[in-house]
């Protein structure tokens, strides 16, 4: 069964010969066709060929998170951003192209399915779902009243329900939506398997998870800016938490900019499309204690200005990041590596 083989790194084996650039931490999955990958049991059964390279995990505990992985911390961060954020963010990290690209997993091939787009934001992921699915049937989370000032504004969302809330404590009943879309809002949250097994609980049976996150960089200072900053999951730890939640069918989709030519050394904001199925009604069978985030804790002065300093260093190496590779991409003749 895939949750016994994924319950942890050890069990997942590097497969040779892909053809990725740098030291290769995406571990366990096999392509199947371009771009998408499943766990490695689907096509080994549960043999280990080899010794695990990075057992790793990107993961922290609750208590000790990255900047911004933090609630009152990307609260703050997104009373700022919001301002710019369509302006600013989405173009180098998270074009059109690549949404509509991220979002084919989720099968949105009926007008009436119920969508729920989980730390939604501004809307930009939104507009990608209400081409295919009518704006009445779609409910948009976030936790930043900011934000979702900004997704309020647009035309095209203004039959959609907008309200604000946690990802790690969805304000809807078990079994409700066809669909839970969320898109670049899980490297914030605290306590990432808490948020995707909440995915699994409110969805209805049958139906389809459709998160997109970024991936961890191999690039020693890509590594070192994407550990201080934010969550950046390898892709297995994408896989385990879908499959410990109890999807079925998880199914994991590389994603880039167009100009990074497959390139990933860097890690990505928005790295990866990972898909599962609930195939059985109710709760998910996984059993997790109580939230160990506490927000309200006041944080020293002096811990938070040093994470500000670094999160604010990490944020503009992120900015620049793609704009260095789109250059790359300009003056490396086509058909070399870049
Ligand atoms: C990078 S933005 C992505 C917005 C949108 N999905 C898009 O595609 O443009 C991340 C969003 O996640 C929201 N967020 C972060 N932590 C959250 C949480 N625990 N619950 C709900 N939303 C959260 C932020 O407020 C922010 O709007």
């Amino acid at each position: 069964m895939a949750s016994s083989v994924f319950t942890g790194a050890e069990n997942l084996k590097l497969p040779s010969g892909l053809g990725f650039v740098g030291s290769n931490p995406y571990l366990g999955c096999f392509p199947t066709k371009k771009n998408v990958l499943v766990p490695c049991s689907r096509r080994l059964g549960t043999k280990i060929l080899t010794p695990p390279r990075c057992a790793l995990s990107a993961s922290r505990p609750a208590s000790q998170p990255r900047f911004i992985q933090h609630k009152k911390e990307a609260f703050w961060f997104y009373r700022f951003l919001s301002i710019v954020y369509d302006h600013i963010i989405n173009p180098g990290h998270w074009t059109e192209d690549m949404r509509d690209d991220a979002l084919e997993p989720a099968d949105l091939f009926d007008r009436k399915l119920k969508v729920v787009d989980v730390g939604g934001g501004t809307g930009f992921t939104t507009l990608g779902i209400v081409k295919h699915v009518d704006a009445k049937n779609v409910t948009i989370l976030d936790q930043s009243p900011h934000q979702l000032a900004k997704a309020k504004k647009k035309k095209a969302l203004k039959d959609c329900t907008i309200i604000e809330g946690d990802a790690e404590d969805l304000p809807f009943p078990t079994d409700y939506a066809d669909r839970y879309i969320s898109a670049g809002s899980i490297e914030y949250w605290p306590d990432p398997q808490r948020g995707i097994k909440e995915a699994y609980r409110v969805l209805k049976v049958g139906g389809k998870a459709c998160l997109i996150g970024p991936v961890y960089p191999t690039f020693w200072l890509s590594r070192f800016f994407a550990d201080v900053w934010m969550l950046f999951p390898k892709e297995e730890e994408y896989i385990e938490w879908f499959t410990k939640a109890g999807f079925k069918d998880v199914k994991l989709k590389r994603i880039g900019p167009k100009w990074y030519r497959g390139v990933r050394r860097h890690g990505l904001i928005m790295g990866c499309s990972v898909s599962g199925v609930k195939k059985f009604s109710g709760d998910s069978p996984l059993q997790l204690g109580p939230k160990v985030e506490d927000v309200k804790k006041p944080v020293n002065p002096f811990t938070f200005l040093l994470r500000f300093i670094l999160g604010t260093m990490a944020s503009i190496y992120y900015v620049l990041v793609p704009i260095y590779m789109w250059l790359k991409d300009l003056i490396v003749p086509k058909g070399m590596p870049i």
